[in-house]
């Protein structure tokens, strides 16, 4: 009897580590790379967490960065890279990939100290221009097309906002909650503001 329960254990434990390989077969190919197995991400790549995004937010990203509404004129820039990491992909592949990205454990690595930052001036901007759409709680909020910010870092908050704010991304006539984000993206004019509210952002899963 043991050894029957042993076996089928056994049999049982294989069958699970078959799934879980197959469960992130496209996205272990094709993304895993840049974004990490677990999908927390790699900043020395510039390569953000994706494991807080839902499928439709990362679905309409990587459209975007196919049809170039985030792609920046310099080929060296983390947009270009992840639009040329993708290109030679179909839409059928990168669905697969994307519906199994959205499947990975939320994970948020622990970071760099945030000491350097004002949190509670970042946290009242943050709730005055910013928690009607991305959450109190900046968890977002899909019915407006808002993602989520958690466990996005510092630097990469800055970059996305500052590309709104200069047209870089958020400027395409087709691309309407880009669209969006590019209104709000003059609420912070300063460099200050804009740091401390991303601080304040990645502080609330630290
Ligand atoms: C060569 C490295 C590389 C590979 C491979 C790669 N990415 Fe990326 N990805 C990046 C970088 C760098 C960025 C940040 C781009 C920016 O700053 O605009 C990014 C951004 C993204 C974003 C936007 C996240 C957000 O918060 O808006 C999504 C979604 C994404 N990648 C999904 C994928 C998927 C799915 C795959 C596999 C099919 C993939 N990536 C493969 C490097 C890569
Ligand atoms: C009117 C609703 C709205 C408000 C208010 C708003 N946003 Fe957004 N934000 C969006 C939408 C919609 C997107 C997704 C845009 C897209 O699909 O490219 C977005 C995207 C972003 C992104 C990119 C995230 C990523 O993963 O790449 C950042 C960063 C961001 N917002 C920061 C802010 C900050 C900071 C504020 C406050 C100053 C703010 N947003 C206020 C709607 C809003």
């Amino acid at each position: 009897m043991l050894n029957y329960t042993a076996k089928l254990l056994g049999g049982l434990s294989v069958l699970v580590a078959c799934f879980a390989v197959h469960a992130s077969e496209h996205y272990g190919a094709h993304c895993a790379a840049c974004h990490g197995s677990d999908g927390s991400g790699n900043a020395a790549l510039n390569a953000p967490n994706l494991t807080h995004l839902s499928e439709p937010y990362m679905k309409r990203q990587v459209a975007a960065f196919k049809q170039g509404w985030r792609q920046s004129s310099d080929a060296a820039s983390p947009s270009a890279i992840m639009a040329a990491a993708i290109e030679s992909l179909d839409s059928t592949l990168l669905d697969l990939a994307v519906s199994e990205a959205a499947q990975l454990v939320p994970v948020t690595p622990k970071r760099t100290s945030l000491e350097e930052f004002d949190l509670r001036k970042g946290r009242s901007q943050y709730t005055a221009f910013c928690g009607s759409c991305h959450g109190t709680t900046a968890t977002g909020n899909d019915r407006l097309g808002a993602p989520a910010l958690v466990g996005l870092e510092v630097a990469y908050l800055v970059r996305q906002y500052r590309a709104f704010a200069s047209g870089a991304r958020g400027s395409h006539k087709s691309d309407r909650y880009g669209q969006q984000m590019a209104r709000l993206a003059k609420a912070l004019p300063n460099a200050d503001q804009i740091e401390n509210v991303m601080a304040y952002v990645e502080s609330l899963t630290q």
